[in-house]
């Protein structure tokens, strides 16, 4: 086939999958870049953000310039391969079953939108009626595939994570709570309870309570301690795991997103290496 269009391929005559960007803020600028340095052997050629500000703004700082899309709906029905949500769990509850319906893969980084039932059914039924998949990556923690790898065998699973109270700041949580943020002087609990739970209260905050109930033992079962510190100024998920296949133990320490306290840098990294190997023709290391 004669190569007519050299924007879509890459130095070795490979085409470049066409990736849409849903969100320009902390995660999406940092994916755009990689994709627009060639870290990610792709081509970023649409996105969207409900803010028209975030979108020039990252739209300004690429060689490559997308296309900024006036809406939701025009960025599902562009023409790309893979549509990246980096937004809020609000646009993945309104926008996951279209972006498939429309026939593009999807990657979710606001995975706290699945813990509704409801929401993950469309999800599950649109990848099976539309053959198409969804991408979850990692995040900000460590050691998934080994949850998943376990999850038969799982008599019990905790996570606990820790962050400063800034990165905690505007959680719906709080519109209710009587807890103060600008006065803790040391660590307080400020929640227990289920992941299910816990992805409500804090929708930016603890989409990783969200992952271990997924790749582990669902969302009830999966208890999760919020702690907020002053003193610290990373973000921190301790989980434990145990059961018959014996006892998995792992900490993350994540320095926050310099854009956004509540995300960490791990949480953009592990984006850009799930692109990586989504758009790569590479060895895959790791389940
Ligand atoms: N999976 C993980 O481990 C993980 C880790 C960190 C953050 N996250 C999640 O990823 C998402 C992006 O994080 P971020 O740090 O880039 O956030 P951010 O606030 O820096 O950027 C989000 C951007 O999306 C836009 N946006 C929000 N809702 C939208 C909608 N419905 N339609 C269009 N645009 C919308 C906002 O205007 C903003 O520019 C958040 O939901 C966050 O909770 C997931």
């Amino acid at each position: 086939m004669p190569i007519t269009d050299l924007t879509w391929y890459d130095g070795k005559r490979n085409i470049l999958k066409r990736i849409g960007l849903l969100g320009c803020g902390a995660i999406g600028t940092e994916i755009a870049i990689a994709v627009d340095s060639g870290k990610i052997p792709a081509k970023l050629t649409h996105v969207f953000d409900f803010s028209k500000e975030s979108s020039e703004l990252l739209v300004s700082k690429l060689k490559n310039k997308p296309v900024i899309t006036e809406n939701a709906g025009l960025l599902a029905a562009s023409p790309v391969d893979l549509i990246v949500e980096a937004a809020s769990q609000d646009a993945v509850r309104d926008n996951a079953l279209s972006i498939l319906q429309n026939r593009k893969d999807l990657m979710i980084m606001s995975v706290g939108a699945l813990l509704d039932e409801s929401i993950f059914d469309i999800v599950v039924e649109g990848c099976k009626d539309f053959n198409k998949r969804v991408y979850l990556p990692s995040g900000a923690i460590a050691g998934l595939d080994a949850i998943r790898a376990v999850k038969d065998e799982l008599d019990s699973l905790t996570l606990v994570t820790t962050k400063n109270p800034r990165a905690l700041k505007g959680a719906k949580f709080f519109e209710t709570s009587k807890i103060n943020l600008d006065s803790m002087t040391g660590p307080v609990v400020i929640y227990e309870g289920e992941a299910h739970d816990a992805v409500k209260m804090f929708p930016a905050n603890i989409n990783v309570a969200a992952l271990l109930s997924l790749a582990g033992i669902g969302s009830a079962k999966t208890r999760v301690k919020l702690v907020a510190d002053p003193q610290t100024d990373k973000n921190t998920h301790e989980i434990e795991a145990r059961g018959k296949f014996g006892k998995i133990s792992i900490k993350v320490e994540n320095v926050p997103s310099p854009s956004n306290p509540k995300t960490s840098r791990l949480a953009t990294l592990s984006a850009i290496e799930c692109l990586r190997k989504i758009c790569g023709s590479e060895i895959n290391v790791g389940t």
